[in-house]
């Protein structure tokens, strides 16, 4: 049997933690599904063809790992793909009341899909997209917090970080 899970986010734009969520949720699945939400109603820096453009760019050519996108609710995504599992990490204890919200409300509406918390790598518990892009708005170095495709694409739109 294979054993698949998506992992979904905004990945705005995809940071090294991403990167090693997937690496490790390799680990404990045979195929992944990384799952870029449309989300009207957060601002994204980058559209969803950029964000999906820099997760493929960035993962190179994997047969066990597909990039897509959902609109709308993600179990409906889960229930259109076949998919039981999602896939989520935690960093700090500040994540835990949102993703704790976000499975409990996700199970309420479909108690077949399961969620998976992985702890996020200990280099990667600091690091989110959010903070990544105010650093580099602001001429800050964040070389190393992201791969060299989203490194790029931010130099582009903020004019160049150190
Ligand atoms: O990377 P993020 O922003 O933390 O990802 C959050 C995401 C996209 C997984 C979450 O907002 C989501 O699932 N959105 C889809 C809409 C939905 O299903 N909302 C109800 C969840 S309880």
């Amino acid at each position: 049997m294979t054993t698949r899970a998506v992992y979904p986010g905004s990945f705005d734009p995809v940071t090294n933690g991403h990167l090693d969520m997937i690496e490790r949720g390799l680990n404990v699945f045979d195929h992944l599904i990384v799952a870029v939400a449309v989300n009207a109603d957060k601002r994204c820096l980058f559209t969803v063809e950029e964000r999906l453009d820099l997760i493929r760019r960035s993962l190179g050519d994997r047969p066990n790992v597909a990039v897509d996108t959902f609109s709308g609710l993600l179990i409906e995504y889960m229930r259109k793909r076949q998919v039981r599992v999602v896939l989520r990490g935690l960093r700090a204890i500040s994540d835990f009341e949102y993703e704790l919200q976000m499975a409990l409300m996700n199970r309420r509406l479909a108690p077949e899909v399961e969620t998976f918390f992985m702890m996020a790598g200990e280099s990667y518990s600091y690091l989110s997209a959010r903070i990544v892009k105010e650093i580099a708005s602001m001429g800050g170095e964040v070389q190393g917090l992201v791969p060299p495709a989203a490194l790029e694409a931010l130099r582009r739109k903020f004019g160049g970080t150190r």
